[in-house]
């Protein structure tokens, strides 16, 4: 079967990037209870290959939200409900694998501030270049973009292409 889309970013990219983040991320979180929020399924890649580079006490947990219908935004964020989780006194890192129009990042770190979280910041493999709906941005980016589709490592379109290893652009 010939691949979906165009080339984009390649495997190998992501990797050296994802890498480099990694490095930063401990940095930055040095000595303090760090606790990686990853949203599902879109962010399923990108978390397992950061958080192993992660030091061993970082905690994990997955949310599995979504707002995406085919290639459009719903403008609404479904499956918040639910996560109550306590995060009193840990510090954490929201990971989404895009930032497109910003409500699934806004939306998400409310909540975990409502719960209890000492400080939320936001890692994205992905943002792209478009103004945002909501008033939110990124600590840690993989790569800026423009505004194109695309799918792969873990990206979907109507849940499909997640599987592939690299990232392609599907306009
Ligand atoms: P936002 O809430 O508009 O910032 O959108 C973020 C969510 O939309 C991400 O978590 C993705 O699931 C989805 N999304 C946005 N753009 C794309 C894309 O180009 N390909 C696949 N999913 C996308
Ligand atoms: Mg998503």
């Amino acid at each position: 079967m010939p691949l979906p889309g165009k080339p984009f970013i390649s495997q190998a990219r992501i990797q050296k990037r994802v890498r480099e983040m990694a490095r930063d991320i401990t940095k930055h979180y040095k000595n303090k209870p760090l606790t990686v929020v990853g949203l599902m399924n879109g962010s399923l890649f990108f978390m397992v290959d950061l958080i192993r580079q992660l030091p061993p006490d970082t905690k994990i947990e997955c949310w599995k939200v979504s707002s995406y219908r085919g290639k459009k935004s719903t403008n609404r964020i479904q499956g918040l409900d639910g996560y109550e989780g306590n995060y009193d006194g840990r510090h954490v890192l929201l990971l989404d694998d895009i930032l497109d129009t910003g409500r699934t990042l806004f939306e998400t770190r409310k909540k975990l501030l409502k719960a209890g979280a000492l400080s939320v910041k936001t890692v994205v493999l992905l943002s792209k270049n478009v103004p945002r709906v909501c008033d939110i941005n990124a600590d840690w980016t993989g790569f800026e973009i423009d505004n194109r589709y695309v799918i792969g490592y873990g990206l979907d379109y109507n849940h499909l292409y997640r599987p592939l290893p690299m990232i392609r652009i599907l306009d």
